[in-house]
């Protein structure tokens, strides 16, 4: 199985670009500004979306340098929304660092997140006008914080059922890893089935995306995570593997995961038991086979684009998205 690294050496001198673009255009005059955005703009990450707007301009043909704002901009939404996710979250750590409320407090972490969207909207001024662009992102944006409110509604909610949580992982994840699909499509000269495709492959690797995600919060450590591992658990935000157990498991078990699930529960208490039910059940497993049919769907939507080395790239990506281990 490739590595992300092995994946985009083909594009790594668009990915200096992107950083450059990324860094300039967030700058702030005023230093302790300056000091917090920069803490979340450099903060490693994996850098997923530009990658996916590079790859998905250079498959479909473009090769200039609008690419790199786009996926400096999608990169920039993205980092605005883990800056409020880890506000509701409530979490510690991010991309290996503390994150923004934990070193400045929530309003520093708000605004902060304001702040780059701000610096997003500026950004795509700067292109042209009637620019397709800001109604794909306005659109994106939106659905992204109605599936974040949506999520942080039904935290606690036990009866969230399989369906309502496609949706939300669509809304919140989905949407901006398929924009940053089409958008990159868009630049380059193919018919709009062609680009309708390149958008079914966002979608379909976004879904994979957050589910394997979600898997990963209960399986891997914080250390390997670069975020603290367990924590839709102690927020008590239901996600793909316990809505899976709670379906497949019985009903002294179902009762005993909505006591455990309870934050006033001891941490340890609560992970070994969700640990029993994984393996009695397969979850690990079974996540992953879901989370692969996505990735495989999100292949076959691309069958009918043209071969080169990025399109390559892109059906390894929507493998990788499954095999992941951070
Ligand atoms: C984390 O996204 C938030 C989700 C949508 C699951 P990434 O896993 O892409 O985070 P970074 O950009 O690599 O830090
Ligand atoms: C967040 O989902 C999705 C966003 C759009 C930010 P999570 O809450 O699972 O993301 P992580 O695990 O904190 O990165
Ligand atoms: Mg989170
Ligand atoms: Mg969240
Ligand atoms: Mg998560």
């Amino acid at each position: 199985m490739s590595t992300l690294e092995d994946i985009v050496s083909i594009i790594s001198d668009d990915l200096i670009a992107v950083e450059s673009i990324l860094t300039e255009n967030t700058a702030s005059e005023y230093s302790f500004v300056d000091m917090a955005v920069q803490h979340v703009v450099e903060g490693g990450g994996k850098r997923l979306r530009p990658i996916l707007v590079i790859l998905s301009a250079k498959a479909s043909g473009y090769n200039g340098k609008d690419a790199h704002l786009l996926a400096a901009v999608v990169e920039l939404i993205h980092v605005a929304s883990l800056v409020h996710d880890d506000v509701l979250d409530e979490a510690t750590i991010r991309r290996g660092r503390e994150t923004l409320q934990t070193k400045w407090g929530n309003k520093v972490a708000v605004l902060v997140g304001d702040y780059l969207h701000a610096r997003v909207l500026s950004m795509l001024v700067s292109r042209h006008a009637e620019d397709p662009a800001m109604d794909i992102l306005a659109d994106t944006t939106q659905s992204m914080c109605e599936g974040e409110v949506i999520h942080a509604y039904k935290s606690g909610d036990f009866d969230i059922a399989e369906e309502e949580y496609l949706k939300i992982i669509s809304f919140k994840t989905g949407k901006l890893i398929a924009a940053s699909c089409t958008l990159g499509a868009q630049l380059g000269s193919l018919k709009k089935q062609s680009v309708d495709a390149f958008t079914s492959y966002g979608n379909h690797i976004g879904a994979a995306f957050q589910m394997v995600d979600d898997l990963l919060d209960f399986v891997e450590d914080t250390e390997k995570l670069g975020k603290n591992a367990f924590g839709d658990l102690r927020e008590g935000k239901l996600t793909f593997p316990i809505i899976y157990t709670r379906k497949v498991c019985n009903e002294e078990e179902k009762k005993n995961l909505e006591k455990v699930l309870d934050p006033k529960t001891d941490e340890s208490e609560a992970i070994d038991f969700v640990n029993t039910l994984f393996n009695k059940y397969d979850v690990q497993d079974h996540c992953l086979k879901i989370a692969q049919d996505y990735a495989n769907n999100a292949k076959a939507a691309l069958s009918s684009i043209p071969e080169s080395i990025e399109l390559k790239a892109l059906l390894q990506l929507a493998d990788y998205v499954v095999s992941r281990d951070s």
